[in-house]
Protein backbone atom coordinates (compact mmCIF):
# COMPACT_ATOMS: atom_id res chain seq x y z
CA UNK A 1 0.00 0.00 0.00
CA UNK A 2 2.64 2.49 1.13
CA UNK A 3 4.86 1.55 -2.50
CA UNK A 4 1.77 2.61 -4.02
CA UNK A 5 0.89 5.67 -2.66
CA UNK A 6 3.62 7.87 -4.68
CA UNK A 7 2.63 6.61 -7.79
CA UNK A 8 -0.82 7.78 -7.03
CA UNK A 9 0.29 11.04 -6.00
CA UNK A 10 2.34 11.30 -9.41
CA UNK A 11 -0.38 10.44 -11.23
CA UNK A 12 -3.41 12.66 -9.63
CA UNK A 13 -1.03 15.72 -10.18
CA UNK A 14 -0.23 14.67 -13.91
CA UNK A 15 -4.23 14.74 -14.50
CA UNK A 16 -4.25 17.91 -12.54
CA UNK A 17 -1.61 19.45 -15.01
CA UNK A 18 -3.24 18.35 -18.14
CA UNK A 19 -6.44 19.15 -17.00
CA UNK A 20 -4.69 22.94 -16.49
CA UNK A 21 -2.94 23.15 -20.02
CA UNK A 22 -6.20 21.85 -21.55
CA UNK A 23 -7.81 24.65 -19.61
CA UNK A 24 -5.14 27.31 -20.67
CA UNK A 25 -5.43 26.04 -24.32
CA UNK A 26 -9.10 26.48 -24.51
CA UNK A 27 -9.29 29.83 -22.67
CA UNK A 28 -6.67 31.23 -25.26
CA UNK A 29 -7.93 29.78 -28.27
CA UNK A 30 -11.52 31.28 -27.01
CA UNK A 31 -9.95 34.89 -26.64
CA UNK A 32 -8.62 34.64 -29.86
CA UNK A 33 -11.14 32.98 -32.34
CA UNK A 34 -13.47 36.59 -32.73
CA UNK A 35 -9.70 38.26 -33.53
CA UNK A 36 -8.81 35.43 -35.99
CA UNK A 37 -12.47 35.27 -37.92
CA UNK A 38 -12.13 38.75 -38.50
CA UNK A 39 -8.76 38.51 -40.30
CA UNK A 40 -10.23 35.46 -42.58
CA UNK A 41 -13.24 38.24 -43.07
CA UNK A 42 -10.41 40.58 -44.12
CA UNK A 43 -8.69 38.76 -46.13
CA UNK A 44 -12.00 36.84 -48.03
CA UNK A 45 -13.28 41.09 -48.38
CA UNK A 46 -9.78 41.49 -49.98
CA UNK A 47 -9.13 38.57 -52.09
CA UNK A 48 -13.00 39.56 -53.45
CA UNK A 49 -12.59 43.23 -53.79
CA UNK A 50 -9.52 42.65 -56.02
CA UNK A 51 -11.43 41.23 -58.81
CA UNK A 52 -13.81 44.65 -58.55
CA UNK A 53 -11.23 47.10 -58.98
CA UNK A 54 -12.57 51.00 -59.30
CA UNK A 55 -15.77 49.49 -58.45
CA UNK A 56 -17.35 51.93 -55.91
CA UNK A 57 -19.37 49.84 -53.95
CA UNK A 58 -20.49 50.41 -50.24
CA UNK A 59 -21.41 46.70 -48.71
CA UNK A 60 -19.31 44.53 -47.20
CA UNK A 61 -18.45 41.71 -49.33
CA UNK A 62 -18.66 38.98 -47.41
CA UNK A 63 -22.25 38.98 -46.22
CA UNK A 64 -23.50 39.51 -49.27
CA UNK A 65 -22.78 35.72 -50.70
CA UNK A 66 -25.45 33.33 -52.47
CA UNK A 67 -25.12 29.98 -52.80
CA UNK A 68 -25.56 29.18 -56.51
CA UNK A 69 -27.49 25.45 -56.68
CA UNK A 70 -29.31 23.87 -59.26
CA UNK A 71 -28.51 22.35 -62.77
CA UNK A 72 -27.72 25.51 -64.24
CA UNK A 73 -24.96 26.56 -61.61
CA UNK A 74 -23.73 23.29 -61.92
CA UNK A 75 -23.20 22.77 -65.72
CA UNK A 76 -21.29 26.13 -65.06
CA UNK A 77 -19.16 25.04 -62.58
CA UNK A 78 -19.91 27.98 -60.67
CA UNK A 79 -21.06 27.63 -56.84
CA UNK A 80 -20.98 31.31 -55.23
CA UNK A 81 -21.52 34.83 -55.97
CA UNK A 82 -21.46 37.80 -53.94
CA UNK A 83 -23.11 41.03 -54.71
CA UNK A 84 -21.37 44.38 -54.86
CA UNK A 85 -23.61 47.00 -54.33
CA UNK A 86 -23.86 50.96 -53.71
CA UNK A 87 -26.72 51.71 -51.38
CA UNK A 88 -29.47 49.09 -52.60
CA UNK A 89 -28.42 49.34 -56.64
CA UNK A 90 -26.20 46.57 -57.48
CA UNK A 91 -22.81 47.36 -58.98
CA UNK A 92 -21.24 43.83 -60.04
CA UNK A 93 -21.03 40.51 -59.30
CA UNK A 94 -17.93 37.89 -58.12
CA UNK A 95 -18.12 34.41 -59.46
CA UNK A 96 -16.46 31.58 -57.68
CA UNK A 97 -15.67 28.81 -60.40
CA UNK A 98 -14.13 26.31 -60.70
CA UNK A 99 -12.50 24.60 -63.46
CA UNK A 100 -12.39 20.86 -63.06
CA UNK A 101 -9.99 20.47 -66.31
CA UNK A 102 -6.85 21.35 -64.74
CA UNK A 103 -3.21 20.22 -64.71
CA UNK A 104 -3.08 18.90 -61.77
CA UNK A 105 -6.71 18.88 -61.25
CA UNK A 106 -9.56 21.57 -59.98
CA UNK A 107 -8.55 25.13 -60.22
CA UNK A 108 -10.63 27.71 -58.43
CA UNK A 109 -11.30 30.99 -59.52
CA UNK A 110 -12.87 34.42 -58.15
CA UNK A 111 -14.29 36.10 -61.25
CA UNK A 112 -15.46 39.82 -61.32
CA UNK A 113 -18.14 41.24 -63.45
CA UNK A 114 -20.13 44.38 -64.37
CA UNK A 115 -23.58 44.31 -64.75
CA UNK A 116 -23.11 44.31 -68.39
CA UNK A 117 -20.79 40.89 -68.37
CA UNK A 118 -17.83 42.52 -68.65
CA UNK A 119 -15.38 40.80 -66.80
CA UNK A 120 -13.20 43.14 -64.07
CA UNK A 121 -10.48 41.13 -62.65
CA UNK A 122 -10.31 37.66 -62.72
CA UNK A 123 -8.03 35.65 -59.91
CA UNK A 124 -6.91 31.43 -59.36
CA UNK A 125 -7.68 30.91 -55.93
CA UNK A 126 -6.89 27.47 -55.38
CA UNK A 127 -4.82 25.37 -57.79
CA UNK A 128 -1.81 22.53 -57.53
CA UNK A 129 -0.27 23.36 -61.24
CA UNK A 130 3.48 22.99 -61.40
CA UNK A 131 5.71 25.26 -60.40
CA UNK A 132 6.79 26.94 -63.04
CA UNK A 133 4.57 25.83 -65.71
CA UNK A 134 1.03 26.11 -64.64
CA UNK A 135 1.28 27.99 -61.87
CA UNK A 136 1.79 30.95 -64.16
CA UNK A 137 -2.25 31.44 -63.55
CA UNK A 138 -0.91 32.93 -60.61
CA UNK A 139 -1.18 37.14 -60.40
CA UNK A 140 2.27 36.68 -58.36
CA UNK A 141 3.78 34.72 -60.62
CA UNK A 142 2.31 36.31 -63.94
CA UNK A 143 0.25 38.89 -65.63
CA UNK A 144 -1.23 35.82 -67.56
CA UNK A 145 -4.41 36.12 -66.06
CA UNK A 146 -5.12 39.84 -66.81
CA UNK A 147 -5.80 39.34 -70.36
CA UNK A 148 -9.30 38.53 -69.32
CA UNK A 149 -9.79 42.18 -67.71
CA UNK A 150 -12.16 43.81 -70.19
CA UNK A 151 -13.59 40.97 -72.06
CA UNK A 152 -17.11 39.47 -72.48
CA UNK A 153 -18.96 36.79 -74.12
CA UNK A 154 -19.02 39.15 -77.42
CA UNK A 155 -15.27 40.56 -77.20
CA UNK A 156 -13.75 37.96 -78.29
CA UNK A 157 -16.50 36.35 -80.23
CA UNK A 158 -17.37 32.71 -78.99
CA UNK A 159 -15.71 31.12 -81.39
CA UNK A 160 -12.32 32.49 -79.95
CA UNK A 161 -12.47 32.05 -76.58
CA UNK A 162 -9.52 29.84 -76.57
CA UNK A 163 -5.48 30.15 -77.05
CA UNK A 164 -4.35 31.65 -80.43
CA UNK A 165 -3.07 28.26 -81.14
CA UNK A 166 -6.52 26.72 -81.32
CA UNK A 167 -7.43 29.96 -83.47
CA UNK A 168 -8.67 31.46 -80.46
CA UNK A 169 -7.75 34.98 -78.98
CA UNK A 170 -6.27 34.54 -75.95
CA UNK A 171 -2.37 34.09 -74.85
CA UNK A 172 -1.37 30.11 -73.81
CA UNK A 173 0.98 29.80 -71.54
CA UNK A 174 4.11 27.82 -72.89
CA UNK A 175 4.20 24.53 -71.93
CA UNK A 176 1.12 24.67 -69.73
CA UNK A 177 -1.65 24.41 -72.65
CA UNK A 178 -3.59 22.22 -70.65
CA UNK A 179 -3.93 24.67 -67.57
CA UNK A 180 -4.60 27.56 -70.11
CA UNK A 181 -7.27 26.00 -72.20
CA UNK A 182 -9.05 25.22 -68.58
CA UNK A 183 -9.00 28.23 -67.31
CA UNK A 184 -10.48 29.99 -70.49
CA UNK A 185 -13.10 27.70 -70.82
CA UNK A 186 -13.87 28.06 -66.77
CA UNK A 187 -14.02 32.12 -67.12
CA UNK A 188 -16.54 31.47 -70.39
CA UNK A 189 -18.65 29.12 -68.92
CA UNK A 190 -19.25 31.31 -65.53
CA UNK A 191 -19.70 34.24 -68.10
CA UNK A 192 -22.31 32.06 -70.17
CA UNK A 193 -24.46 31.56 -66.30
CA UNK A 194 -23.97 35.31 -65.40
CA UNK A 195 -25.27 36.16 -69.13
CA UNK A 196 -28.36 33.84 -68.50
CA UNK A 197 -28.99 34.41 -64.79
CA UNK A 198 -27.31 37.50 -63.51
CA UNK A 199 -30.12 39.80 -63.91
CA UNK A 200 -31.92 37.47 -61.39
CA UNK A 201 -28.98 36.83 -58.99
CA UNK A 202 -28.71 40.46 -58.71
CA UNK A 203 -31.77 41.31 -57.50
CA UNK A 204 -32.06 37.75 -55.23
CA UNK A 205 -32.29 39.51 -51.62
CA UNK A 206 -29.74 39.61 -49.53
CA UNK A 207 -29.99 40.11 -45.55
CA UNK A 208 -29.12 43.61 -44.51
CA UNK A 209 -24.68 43.61 -44.13
CA UNK A 210 -24.30 45.90 -42.05
CA UNK A 211 -23.50 44.49 -38.45
CA UNK A 212 -25.01 41.48 -39.44
CA UNK A 213 -23.87 38.09 -38.46
CA UNK A 214 -20.59 36.28 -40.51
CA UNK A 215 -22.74 33.97 -42.00
CA UNK A 216 -26.05 35.36 -43.30
CA UNK A 217 -25.09 33.24 -46.69
CA UNK A 218 -28.50 31.92 -48.69
CA UNK A 219 -29.14 29.21 -51.41
CA UNK A 220 -30.15 30.21 -54.37
CA UNK A 221 -31.34 27.93 -57.27
CA UNK A 222 -31.95 29.14 -60.72
CA UNK A 223 -33.36 27.78 -63.74
CA UNK A 224 -32.76 24.38 -65.34
CA UNK A 225 -30.62 24.87 -68.55
CA UNK A 226 -32.26 25.51 -71.69
CA UNK A 227 -31.29 23.71 -74.31
C1 LIG B 1 6.47 17.39 -64.78
C2 LIG B 1 5.52 18.03 -65.71
C3 LIG B 1 4.67 19.02 -65.25
C4 LIG B 1 3.75 19.64 -66.10
N1 LIG B 1 2.92 20.59 -65.63
C5 LIG B 1 2.00 21.15 -66.44
C6 LIG B 1 1.09 22.13 -65.96
O1 LIG B 1 1.12 22.57 -64.80
N2 LIG B 1 0.18 22.61 -66.83
C7 LIG B 1 0.11 22.19 -68.13
O2 LIG B 1 -0.76 22.66 -68.86
N3 LIG B 1 0.97 21.31 -68.60
C8 LIG B 1 1.92 20.77 -67.80
N4 LIG B 1 2.80 19.87 -68.29
C9 LIG B 1 2.91 19.69 -69.74
C10 LIG B 1 1.85 18.90 -70.38
O3 LIG B 1 2.18 17.55 -70.26
C11 LIG B 1 1.76 19.30 -71.85
O4 LIG B 1 2.92 18.89 -72.50
C12 LIG B 1 1.60 20.77 -71.99
O5 LIG B 1 0.40 21.15 -71.42
C13 LIG B 1 1.71 21.27 -73.40
O6 LIG B 1 0.74 20.71 -74.20
P1 LIG B 1 0.99 20.67 -75.75
O7 LIG B 1 2.06 19.65 -75.92
O8 LIG B 1 -0.30 20.31 -76.36
O9 LIG B 1 1.46 22.04 -76.07
C14 LIG B 1 3.71 19.26 -67.45
C15 LIG B 1 4.58 18.26 -67.93
C16 LIG B 1 5.46 17.65 -67.06
C17 LIG B 1 6.37 16.58 -67.59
Amino acid sequence: MSTQAPLLRGLVALVIVAAVAALIVALTWRAAAPRIAENQRLLEQQQLAEVLPDVDFDNRLTEARLSLEGAAARTAGVDTAWIARRGIEPLGVILRAVAPDGYSGRIVLLLGVTQGGEVLGVRALEHRETPGLGDAIDIERSDWIRQFTGRSLDEPARADWTIRRDGGAFDGITGATITSRAVIRAVERALLYFEREGAALMHTPIPTDVDAPSDTSQSVEFSEPRP
